[in-house]
C-alpha cells in the first residue's frame, strides 16, 4: 500500500477520544503549490495526548493527528519548482491565511484563520500528507529521520529563547524537566546561559536535565527560591521559563526573577487561569513577561540547523518507537513511560 501510484493510504484516524482506527483512506493529491510528503517518522507531542484524551480540538474529530513529522518529497504539485522528489524534509505545521494583519507582520501564530496540521486539519499519522510547498524545509540527507522528527518541538524552544532574548551569561531557571523542559535546558547550554537551574517533582527527570546541561536541579519546589538566590548572588534569575503549565509555578516565577528580570510564559495552563502581578513592582523593577507559542518560520530553520550540527543530544528522545499499527498502544502506555522523553511513530 506504499506505492505512490496507489490512491489510498494507511492512516490512524482518531475516531473518538481514546480510540484510534487504522483505516485505508484516500491518498491526498498535491494541489497547485503543494507537495505530497511521504511520512517516515512522527513524534507524539503533549498536544497530541490532549487531543487523544478529548481535552483539545475535540470538535475536529474524527481526524488524523500528528504534527512533529519528517518524510521525503513524493510528488510535486503544479507550480512547485524548488524541491525534488526523494528529498528529505521537515515541514512547518502552521498555515496562515497570508492576507490578514498578523500574516503580513509574519505573526502567523495569531492569524485568526490559521490552520495547524494534525490539530485543525488532518496530520501526519498516515503514509502521506499534502502540504503547501512554502512550508517545506529541505533537510540534510545524512540526518536520521528520528532526529529530524524533533525539529518541531525544538523549534518551540528556539522561539521561546528568541522571544525572551536569552544570551550567554544569563542565569535561567527552567520550571519543569519534561520533554520540553529538557530541550530548553539543552538550548540554554548551547546559548551559554549560566547558571541553568532546573526544577521538577521527578528525580529521574531532574537527573536527565543535569545530564544534558543543567548546572543545578531540585525536586522540592520550596527549596528552589533559596537555591536560585544562592546561585545568583542573592539577586534572583535573569529569566525564568515556566515549562510545567501550572498557575502556581507562574506565581513562583514572579518570586524567582531578579529586579528587571523576565518570565517566559511557555507552559500551557487552563484557559481561564490568571496571574496576579504586583503592578507597581512590575513597573518600578521593569520586570517583563512574554508568551511564546509553537515554532514557525525561522524557528524551524534554526532548530533544524542545531539538530544537523549535533548541538542537541537526542538519544533520550529517540529510544521509544512504535509502528503505525501500534499507535493505540503507543498512546495507551504513554503516561506509564516517563523515562521516554519522546515516543515516535514509524510509518
Ligand atoms: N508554548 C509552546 O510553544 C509550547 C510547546 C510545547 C509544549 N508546551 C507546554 O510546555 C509544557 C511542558 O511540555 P512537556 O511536553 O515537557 O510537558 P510534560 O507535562 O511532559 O512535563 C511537565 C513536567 O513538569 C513537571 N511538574 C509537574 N508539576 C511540577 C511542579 N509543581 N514543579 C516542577 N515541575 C513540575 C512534571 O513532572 C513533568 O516532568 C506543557 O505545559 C506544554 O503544554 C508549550
Ligand atoms: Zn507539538
Ligand atoms: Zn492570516
Amino acid at each position: 500500500m506504499t506505492d505512490v501510484a496507489c490512491n489510498t493510504m494507511r492512516a490512524a484516524v482518531l475516531t473518538a477520544p481514546g480510540t484510534f482506527e487504522l483505516r485505508e483512506v484516500p491518498r491526498p493529491l498535491a494541489g497547485r503549490d503543494e507537495v505530497l510528503i511521504k511520512i517516515s517518522r512522527v513524534g507524539i507531542c503533549g498536544t497530541d495526548f490532549h487531543i487523544f484524551n478529548g481535552h483539545y480540538a475535540a470538535e475536529n474529530l474524527p481526524m488524523i493527528p500528528g504534527h512533529e513529522f519528517t518524510g521525503e518529497v513524493a510528488e510535486l504539485g503544479e507550480g512547485v519548482r524548488d524541491l525534488t522528489v526523494g528529498q528529505p524534509v521537515v515541514v512547518d505545521m502552521n498555515i496562515g491565511c497570508g492576507r490578514c494583519f498578523w500574516c503580513r507582520r509574519n505573526e502567523i501564530l495569531n492569524c485568526p484563520d490559521m490552520q495547524q496540521m494534525g490539530i485543525t486539519m488532518d496530520g501526519a499519522f498516515s503514509e502521506y500528507l499534502a502540504v503547501p510547498a512554502r512550508l517545506v524545509i529541505p533537510a540534510p540527507s545524512d540526518i536520521p529521520s528520528e532526529v529530524l522528527a524533533l525539529t518541531e518541538p525544538l523549534a518551540c524552544v528556539v522561539r521561546c529563547a528568541r522571544k525572551a532574548n536569552i544570551t550567554f551569561g544569563q542565569s535561567v531557571v527552567v520550571l519543569g524537566a519534561g520533554p520540553i523542559g529538557n530541550l530548553h535546558v539543552q538550548l540554554l547550554r548551547t546559548i551559554g546561559a549560566a547558571p541553568i537551574i532546573v526544577a521538577d517533582l521527578s528525580e529521574e527527570r531532574v537527573q536527565m536535565a543535569l545530564d544534558v546541561g543543567a548546572d543545578f536541579g531540585v525536586t522540592d519546589p520550596d527549596a528552589l527560591e533559596s537555591l536560585v538566590r544562592d546561585k545568583t548572588a542573592g539577586r534572583g534569575a535573569d529569566v525564568v521559563i515556566e515549562s510545567v503549565g501550572l498557575p502556581a509555578r507562574y506565581r513562583q516565577a514572579t518570586q524567582l526573577i531578579r529586579k528587571g528580570g523576565h518570565i517566559a510564559a511557555f507552559g500551557i495552563t487552563g484557559a481561564e487561569e490568571a496571574l496576579d502581578l504586583n503592578i507597581v513592582e512590575t513597573i518600578l523593577q521593569e520586570n517583563s513577561i512574554k508568551g511564546s507559542v509553537a515554532g514557525m518560520g525561522q524557528d524551524m530553520h534554526d532548530a533544524l540547523t542545531l539538530l544537523a550540527h549535533a548541538r542537541i543530544k537526542t538519544d533520550r528522545f529517540t529510544a521509544a518507537s512504535f509502528d503505525l499499527e501500534e499507535i493505540q498502544q503507543a498512546f495507551d502506555t504513554l503516561s506509564e513511560r516517563p523515562g521516554d522523553l519522546k515516543t515516535q511513530i514509524v510509518i
